[in-house]
Order: structure tokens, then sequence, then C-alpha cells
């Protein structure tokens, strides 16, 4: 296949091709072509015009087909969802306008997986089994309804609405904290409700309020009191005998395991806000004035001047999702990435207004410093592992290129074996004189779906995962981290942890949860084998174990020492992952568009570094990856349904399957004559991308 091919939509059936004509893979012609299709459902289903509906919002918001779709949803509502936020500092949270914690909406929803042309493809609700949204074979779909089931169990009640979700419902052991409501437990259940056929939008509403309502306490641990913006890590619902009413009880950090106060948390809610915003577009939510002030007051916790030196936030150990002591301390990924994530995301539902502005432009510059930062410092694949190794040290001007000091000798030995020739990844931690060569799946793929990764990252840590598939997924999707510490070092870093020992638990153990971040990235760059082998796997035990909440072993074989069943968000990430595989549009309530104006790193391929002009020339015009995320888009459309978008040539070798079509073009800057290699055909074989720190 040579680059000059031609996209085509077609159907698998060849009688019923109805094409909409060839597409050339340009972003701008797809988008106008899915807007298209978007303006004749609105014409053909509900007689409207989308215009007067969809607000004149800047920038990021949405200028795109993922709006309409949004729109059409949010029209086609046919519940009366009122519209009316409401107070949220109030502890009286009623949602009266949402019909009483009941079910919402019946929507029609496109669905990629039915349908023949691109119109028809976006006509035909997904499924018409309500809540799983079709699955393909009986299995499955009977542990999506126990799924479903399973989820309802654990709905948490404050004076008669659905607040939240339990951490877990097992009976079996102590209940420690897991019979609390985790903010980012709730993030998969939250999204869960977004995408399913009848999207049960209310339960997040409620729970955004909710938590925002908790932010407004003052949060004192012993004698010192917390930042206003922090929010909580957990909350319960207990009843206040004195009182004889329903109290919440919220923790901040402060009853934790490590008395850490939960950095992620914040930034988890501003992505639920959102998704569900995205979801809805209901934009009287994020507008409300405690909204915008909740938002703000995270925002300045982490946009404030201090003695930094880098855009990254400086984290104590035990602040996210690996709430032990973990050796995360200082810089780690997860939280940069969510960090930004946050960032973008607030930048497009944080109103100018007062001090909007200001902030607005705090956001903007600090997205452009923090993807710099990450894409360059952090990015590790195997020519830039090279150059570590090769590193001088004591470097001490501007002119550096061992900016942070680091020793090779430190450079672990396994990550020598481990580093493949194709793929890379973002590393653990960056700070002085110190890279935490540790995978960590979160950060990974919080980047990918934020586009903190560029394009090309992207698919380098897919395919890394494809490459290390045994170690990062194994028997048992997903590993959290990798390696494990062992022997001495886990003595020094985790402080000899129980919990923690090798292989186990945050410590290399396997997370079903994380299954559906998997998908999200596998989807969005177009690799959705990867998705569906993964699923595939946890289908075959997760709900006979009783959806355990970790696993253990190398393989990921054994359920976890400690492991709580029937953890809820164990549940909820294997139906986000199947709804989303089922319905790749599904993707959009939960991930970032590429922002073509956040500067890009110098790109070199094979450690050869591109003339400046031509990086920038090719950023203008948006050819650096720019068509990469829609057009990755719809090579899933077609990985996951029977609607193929295929090539005119069909002789493309079977591997290529699970290769993200837009790497079968090569990107102009590099088929121009003075790229140079001034290729001119289709190579399947990516060359190993690295980030060159600038001079
Ligand atoms: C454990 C996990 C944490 C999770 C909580 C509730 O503490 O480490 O990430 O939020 O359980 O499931």
């Amino acid at each position: 296949m040579s680059p000059a091919q031609k996209l085509e939509i077609s159907c698998d059936d060849p009688e019923q091709k109805t094409t909409p004509g060839n597409l050339t893979p340009n972003e701008t012609e797809i988008l106008e072509t899915v807007a298209d299709a978007w303006n004749n459902i609105i014409r053909d289903v509900s007689g409207a015009r989308t215009d007067s509906n969809i607000p004149a919002n800047s920038d990021d918001k949405c200028g795109n087909f993922a709006d309409d779709y949004v729109n059409i949803k949010t029209m086609l509502q046919t519940s009366s969802d009122g519209g009316g936020a409401e107070n949220g500092d109030s502890e009286e949270v009623t949602n009266s306008g949402n019909g009483g914690g009941g079910k919402a909406s019946s929507v029609l929803k496109p669905s990629p997986s039915v349908g023949m042309s691109l119109e028809n493809l976006m006509e035909v609700p997904i499924g018409s089994s309500g809540k799983n949204g079709g699955s393909e074979n009986g299995s499955a779909t009977s542990m999506m309804d126990e799924a479903w089931e399973q989820l309802s169990r654990s709905y948490v009640y404050f004076k008669g609405q659905r607040v939240g979700t339990l951490a877990a419902i097992d009976t079996g052991g102590e209940a420690l904290n897991y019979n609390q409501v985790f903010v980012r437990d709730f993030v998969p259940c939250g999204l869960a409700c977004l995408m399913k056929t009848d999207a049960d939008v209310d339960i997040v509403k409620n729970f955004l309020l909710k938590t925002l309502h908790l932010q407004g306490w003052e949060k004192r641990i012993d004698n010192f009191t917390l930042g206003e913006g922090v929010m909580p890590a957990s909350f319960k619902v207990i009843q206040d005998p004195s009182r004889q009413k329903e109290v919440l009880q919220a923790d901040f950090g402060g009853t934790a395991i490590g008395r850490v106060a939960p950095v992620d948390s914040g930034f988890w809610w501003i992505i639920l806000l959102r998704s569900y915003t995205k979801c809805t577009h209901d934009y009287s939510l994020s507008e409300l004035p405690q909204v915008q002030r909740g938002m703000k007051l995270i925002l300045n916790l982490c946009l404030s001047d201090g003695f930094d030196t880098f855009p990254t936030l400086l984290c104590a150990d035990g602040c996210s999702m690996i709430d032990r002591r973990m050796g995360i301390y200082g810089y780690p990924i997860e939280i940069q990435a969510l960090f930004f994530f946050a960032l973008r995301c607030a930048r497009q539902l944080l109103k100018p207004e007062h001090d909007g502005k200001e902030l607005i432009e705090r956001i903007d510059k600090r997205i452009t410093a923090l993807s710099y930062h990450i894409q360059n410092y952090y990015w590790l694949d195997f020519t830039q592992l090279n150059n570590i190794y090769r590193y001088k040290t004591e470097e001490y001007s501007h002119t550096a290129v061992n900016k942070f000091n680091v020793i090779p000798e430190s450079i672990p030995d396994w990550v020598f074996e481990f580093m493949p020739l194709r793929g890379g990844y973002f590393i653990g931690n960056v700070s002085p004189a110190r890279m935490d060569f540790r995978w960590f799946l979160v950060g990974n793929c919080i980047a990918i779906l934020s586009c903190l990764a560029t394009p090309s990252q992207a698919t380098a840590v897919m395919d890394l995962i494809e490459e290390r598939w045994a170690d990062l997924i194994g028997e048992m999707p997903l590993k959290i981290a990798y390696p494990a510490l062992e022997g001495h070092e886990w003595r020094s870093v985790t402080g000899c942890d129980p919990k923690n020992t090798r292989w186990s638990y945050h410590n290399g153990g396997s997370w079903p949860v994380l299954l559906w971040l998997l998908t999200a990235a596998s989807i969005k760059t177009g690799r959705p084998q990867i998705a569906k082998r993964a699923i595939e796997l946890v289908e075959q035990r997760l709900a006979k174990d009783g959806w355990p909440e970790y696993y253990d072993g190398i393989t990921g074989r054994y359920i976890g020492k400690q492991a709580r069943k029937y953890q809820t968000w164990s549940v909820t990430g294997y139906l986000v992952a199947k709804l989303m595989i089922e319905n790749p549009s599904n993707l959009l309530i939960i991930s970032l568009e590429e922002d073509k104006k956040i500067a890009k790193p110098k790109l070199t391929r094979n450690g050869e570094q591109l003339r400046i002009h031509e990086v920038r020339k090719a950023g203008q015009s948006g050819e650096l990856g720019g068509a990469s995320v829609a057009t990755a888009f719809f090579v899933s459309l077609e990985r996951c349904s029977c609607v193929k978008i295929s090539t005119v040539d069909s002789d493309v070798d079977e591997e290529a399957n699970d290769r993200p079509l837009m790497l079968t073009k090569y990107p102009s800057f590099l088929t121009d004559a003075s790229s140079h290699h001034g290729r001119t055909t289709t190579n399947y074989k990516l060359p190993i991308c690295s980030f060159v720190p600038p001079l």
C-alpha cells in the first residue's frame, strides 16, 4: 500500500456498500464528514438543528465531531433533566431536577459496531439489549449482566439519593476502609454510568456535588490545616444518633494508612466533571459558581509559585492509587499525567470571567512547560536508554545533556533486558540524580488519553505492551508497576511493607480495574486488538474469582493475598472496557483530542534529529501526527466492529491488523525530499523514536 492510497469507508457486505466516497487521511476532511453525518442525523431523527444548541465554546471545547455526538445525545434525551444544578455548598443537595436519583433518560447513541454507512453507523443505537449494550457472546453477556448487578449493589445513598459506590462489598473480611466511597474508585463507576446505553447521569452529578461540598470543609490533621482545594480520598455516610440524621464523614488522608493527602482526587474530580459535561452537554453544572470555585481551589494548590525549578508537581509517597510507601515520592508519572489531564479539562470548563482569565493563562503556560518536560525527560526507549548509558556526569552549564546528573551506574540491570527495540514508555519518576525506571501503567495510559504523549510516543507505549506482554499483562491484566521491588530494595524502599511484598498488591500486583485504561489507550491509538486480548483473559476468570481487587505473582495467576472480593472498581473497570470496545465512540467521553497549540518536542528517528524548521512546518500544518487521533480512532471503529475503513489496496500483511493506520502513511515531512530518509513508500515498521533534550 502506498502513501498515496486513499482510505475508503465501506461495510463488510459489498452488496450494501454505501460508502460516502473516498476520504483522504486528512483530519479536517474526516471531521467534516463526520460533522455532516451528525447534521444529517439531527435532521433525520429529530428534525432539529444543532446550531442553536451548541454553545459558542472556546478553543478546545470540542470543535469537532465529538461535540456533535454529545449535542445529539443531549438533544435526544427524553428525560426531564431540568438542567438546574443545585447549590454545591449546601448539605441538602437534592438534585430535584433529576427525578429523585432515578433512572435517566433514553438516549439515542451512535454505534460504530452496527450499520453500513457512516450515517447509518451513527443513527443506530448500540445494542437493543439495554444495559450491556449487546455483547457478542453469551458468557460475556452474562458477565456484563452480573457486573451491572454488582455495580447497583454498591450504590451508596445519602438522603435518598445515590452519591457514590462502595469500594468493595466483601462480606468475608474486615471492612477496613473498603466500606467508603473513594473518589478515584468512583471514576470507572461514573464512566460506566455515563457510557451505558441509557446514560445514568444523576449519580455522577450527585457525586460531583457531594465531594465538592466536602472540599469546603476545614481539613485539619493534628494542628495542621490542609490547603482549601484538597478533595477527599474517600467519604462515608453515617447515621448520627444525636442528630438523628445521616451525615457524611470524609477522609482527606488523615485516617489513611500513610496519613498522606490524595493528590489524585482533585484531578480525577475535574476529569470526571469534564466527562459528565462531555456526555450530557449539561454545562449548567460546570458553570455553577461553586463548581468553578472548586476547580480554581484545586488548581491553586498546584499552580502556586514556590521553589520549583520543574513544572512537575512535587509529591509525597502514597498520594495516589498507590497509597502506601512504594518509592513514588518526588515527581511520579501518575500524578504528572493526571495533573496535565486535569489542566486540559479545566481549560475547557473554566469561565474567563473574574479571575478566570488569569488562571487560564497560567494553565496554558503550565501545560506547555509540563508537556515539554515529560515528553523530553521521562521518555525512555532503546535509543534514549543508550544515550543515558553513555551520559557524562558533573555537567554544570546550560549546555548539559545530562540535565539531572543521573549516574549511568544507577541504571538497574533489568532495564537493559526489558527494553525492546520497538517501543518505549514514560518512566516512573525524574528528579535530581534519580530516574525511577519502573513502568507504571496508570501514568502511561493517562498520558495517552490526555495527549501528553505525542502520537509517536503513544504508539511506542502500545508497542512496548505488545513486546512485553508476558511481563505487563501476563495471565491476568494488568500489572500496576513493573518490576517488583525485592530483597534489600523492598526493605529500604517500602519499609518492609508486608502488604507490598514482591509481585503483590502495589508492588507488581495485577489490577483488573486497569483494564479500562488499557482499553481506552488501545482504542485511541488504533490498536483495539490489544484491549480485546486483555479482555478475553479477564473474562476467563474475573467473575468466577468473585471480582477480586488484585492478583499476585509474576504472571498475576493468584488471587491477591489480601485482595477484597467484589471490589467495585474491578467490576466497573471491566464494564467500561466492554462499553468502549463495543462502542468506541464512548472513548470520547474520557479522552482528549490533541491540542495543536502545545509545542512539540524535536523528534528524531533512529537518533537522527529533524531540522527544526521541518518540525515547525509539520507542527503548523498539523502533520506531525495531527491526523493521527482521528485516523486512529477510525481504525478502532473498524477493528472493534463489522465496519471496515479499508485501504484500496488489500495487499496488507496480517500483522498490520494491529497497527495504527496512521502509520501506514509517513507524515509528509518525512516523505519530503528534504527529509533525512526521503522515504516515499509505506513501511509499517516504525523506526524507534526518541526525544532529544534541547540545547
Ligand atoms: C486501596 C488502594 C487504593 C484504593 C482503595 C479503595 O487502598 O490502594 O488505590 O482507592 O484501596 O479501593
